[in-house]
């Protein structure tokens, strides 16, 4: 008995310590943001619109859920050092924005940054860490963004250990998305205090290319793609790497949104959207949406894919699935079209990582094209493809 109550005890000052909300995100987060389309061009108007349009065209159905406000809402804080909204563009306050995305069956977030200023120069959190979690809890807010501009040479582990202890000590589960941009290699040490973490800069919307500004670049789908092959190991449930978000209807052509989409769901990655929700061609919500898609990204393994062979300019990646599926992907990364063909009887496919091996020499699998719905009859027989430029061939590959 004696025994008992020490444990007890002991369970309860474990409970009493500092941590992240665990449980959350087991899955990768999927939700929409403000900031790739938007940039500082915010108001509780386009929040509101946009929880509309996710809850009713079919994304909160495929499993999206968080409504992001990105930088540029903040107003000034009060004589307690509260912070406020600007008035002009959320006269209500975010309260009630909340409480409307809450009735409307979705979660939100926001963002701030760990110096003085964001990247926007408005109000951040530095020396307001628990005062603004507290501020987030009674608000409301299941998802924050925590940015790494003006750090002004503060450690990013204690920067975000802060954060992550603020949130704690506010009591309302967040998912804490920390965007530190890769620079001091968070999957090192992020696992065990945010649910995620940005891998690089910023993405724009280019499928191949570099944007350069005067002391910063923002990186193409293709570049970022390649900075996370070798950081597949860190993620899994609860701790995901972040290729940033998604640039899915804000300028690429379909095939290239195609293989952006798919490209980030064979990463484990966030899914969150990043064009006008209100917005958007059937092409683009097809692609948001695809529910066989989407099920690799969210598969309950929480494995990131590999490169299994590079041919040419075609990259053949697998990842593998719970009940012993496979997600087969063909990227095409040129603009021409390619013919590959894929003898599996000589493809030896196995993951240390996952302690995953395909044995396509004695085990038949089905394969379907997980974009056209069609089965493509099984790995007994040479697979021959043609995939178009910057486009991707994507099978899910299902034991017999
Ligand atoms: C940084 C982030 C972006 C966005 C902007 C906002 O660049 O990486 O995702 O949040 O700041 O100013």
């Amino acid at each position: 008995m004696k025994q008992m109550l020490l444990s007890l005890a002991c369970v309860a000052a474990l409970s009493a310590y500092a941590q992240k909300f665990d449980g959350l995100d087991l899955t990768p987060q999927m939700g929409w943001n403000s900031w790739n389309r938007f940039q500082c061009d915010v108001n509780e108007e386009l929040i509101r619109e946009t929880a509309d349009a996710m809850a009713t065209n079919g994304m909160k159905d495929a499993g999206y859920q968080y409504i992001n406000l990105d930088d540029c809402w903040q107003g000034r804080r009060d004589a307690q050092g509260f912070i406020q909204p600007d008035p002009a563009r959320f006269p209500s306050g975010m309260k009630a924005l909340a409480d409307y995305v809450h009735s409307k069956g979705l979660k939100f977030g926001v963002y701030s940054d760990v110096g003085y200023q964001t990247c926007g120069s408005h109000v951040a959190s530095r020396g307001h860490e628990f005062q603004d979690a507290q501020t987030y809890a009674q608000w409301g807010v299941d998802y924050l963004k925590y940015d790494w501009c003006n750090n002004a040479g503060l450690k990013a582990e204690g920067a975000y250990t802060t954060m992550r202890d603020a949130l704690h000590a506010a009591g309302r589960p967040v998912v804490f998305s920390l965007c530190e941009w890769g620079q001091n290699q968070p999957w090192l040490w992020a696992a065990n205090i945010g649910h995620s973490w940005r891998t690089t800069t910023d993405i724009y919307p280019c499928f191949d290319g570099t944007l350069d500004h005067t002391n910063w670049q923002q990186w193409g789908v293709l570049r970022i793609l390649d900075a996370q092959k070798p950081l597949r190991t860190y993620a899994g449930p609860g701790h995901w790497n972040d290729p940033d978000m998604l640039e899915v209807g804000n300028g690429m052509s379909a095939n290239e949104d195609r293989a952006h989409f798919t490209m980030w769901c064979l990463l484990a990655a966030p899914l969150i959207s990043g064009n006008d929700l209100r917005h958007m061609s059937p092409e683009t919500l097809k692609t948001l949406t695809d529910r066989e898609v989407l099920a690799v990204d969210q598969d309950a393994l929480g494995v990131p894919g590999f490169v299994y062979a590079t041919n040419g300019s075609v990259e053949v990646w697998f990842k593998p699935l719970s009940g012993g599926d496979w997600a087969l992907c063909l990227l095409n990364r040129s603009r021409d079209a390619k013919k590959i063909s894929f003898d599996w009887k000589h493809e030896p496919v196995a993951d240390d990582f996952s302690r995953r091996a395909a044995h396509f020499d004695t085990t038949t699998y089905s394969l379907r094209n997980l974009w056209t719905k069609q089965p493509v009859g099984d790995t007994s027989r040479i697979l021959e493809a043609d995939i178009p430029g910057h486009d991707v061939l994507l099978l899910r590959l299902g034991k017999m």
